[in-house]
């Protein structure tokens, strides 16, 4: 049954597809390919996380994504971590991990790359909400930085649960202090905020205050947690989910997580769809498209960081 709905909706994505080419061929063609964005500036969040801001005015939501291509090098989806319509900026967070996470956070002002997108699903918020938890994980936190900032501006209150193995690796404190989130740090060694993890916080959140929606980006046994937690609390929850990605647009197949695309049918996903993927959790396909255990997935190459 799940088949046909994603063959269905695979039929669907061609016919429209082909509705546009038979228009417009040069669009669609124009749409897919990278505009060649100058670095506006870059700031360190801490050693080894920088964000670059390009000047742009970008339509995203929260939860989508970029494919950064460095010409020669390689391609990456990257988080839209922040946006600033007034002054046309947008800005994404790297964090040094392999190639080419290393060669872009050595980039500097005024240098280019290739930008595609936004693309993805993105989180959603709705105007009835009061007050809702966000719980990111590492560089899970970018994506969730964009969410407060857009629930803030909708009168929402926003508690932002971080948390990373120390304090020189966690993001966003002074920003989402500044935009009026309440701030809740975790941190492995007890060196800011509660020693621990983002799910003990949430816990015990959720034992004195009430929230409407909870949100979480960062390793997938942490995302599993909140999903947990979530069910305990019979509150509602969505979730961001990374698969090595190509395309980006829903063709190459390469970030399938059971029938879903991952660049196309999520990033963000609402918990009961997770809970319907039997690969969340367990499997992920390396760069050949092999389907290997997520352990094995987050220790291949050098991405050591979400490994736990
Ligand atoms: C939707 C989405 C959003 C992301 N947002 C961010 C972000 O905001 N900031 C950030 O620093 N990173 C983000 N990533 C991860 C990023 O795309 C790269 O994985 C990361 O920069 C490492 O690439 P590398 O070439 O430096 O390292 P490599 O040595 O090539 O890879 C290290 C590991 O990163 C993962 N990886 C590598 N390439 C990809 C890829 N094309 N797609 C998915 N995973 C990959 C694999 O687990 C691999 O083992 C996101 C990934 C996805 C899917
Ligand atoms: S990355 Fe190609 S289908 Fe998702």
């Amino acid at each position: 049954m799940k088949n046909d709905d994603a063959e269905a909706r695979a039929d669907e994505n061609i016919e429209e597809m082909m509705k546009h080419l038979v228009k417009d061929p040069l669009k669609l063609l124009a749409v897919e390919q990278p505009d060649v964005l100058k670095i506006h500036s870059v700031y360190q969040e801490n050693p080894g996380f920088n964000t670059i801001l390009f000047e742009k005015e970008i339509n995203a939501k929260p939860g989508q994504f970029v494919n950064v291509w460095i010409p020669g090098i390689d391609e990456k989806p990257i988080s839209i971590s922040f946006v600033d319509r007034e002054n046309r900026l947008f800005g994404i967070t790297v964090f040094e991990t392999g190639r080419c996470s290393r060669i872009l956070c050595s980039m500097k002002k005024g240098g280019m790359l290739g930008i595609r997108g936004p693309y993805g699903n993105p989180f959603t918020i709705s105007k009835k909400m009061k007050r809702i938890a966000l719980v990111g994980g590492g560089c899970g936190a970018a994506p969730l930085s964009f969410l407060a900032d857009c629930a803030i501006a909708e009168g929402i209150e926003v508690y932002f649960i971080v948390g990373a193995k120390t304090k020189d690796k966690l993001l966003y404190i002074d920003r989402m202090k500044k935009r009026g989130a309440y701030v809740l740090a975790a941190t492995e060694d007890g060196s800011m905020g509660a020693k621990g993890f983002t799910t003990d916080v949430l816990r015990q959140l959720l034992n004195t205050d009430k929230v409407d929606m909870i949100y979480a980006c960062g390793p997938e046994i942490m995302m599993q947690k909140v999903i947990g937690i979530a069910d305990e609390h019979n509150l509602p929850c969505q979730i961001s989910m990374e698969r090595y990605m190509k395309c980006g647009l829903g063709v190459c197949g390469q970030c399938a997580c059971d029938d879903r695309l991952v660049c196309k049918d999520g990033p963000a996903f609402e918990k009961e769809e997770v809970k319907t993927m039997g690969d969340f959790g367990k499997y992920a396909r390396l760069k050949t498209g092999k389907k290997v255990g997520l352990k094995e997935y987050y220790t291949h190459g050098l991405n050591k960081q979400t490994a736990q």
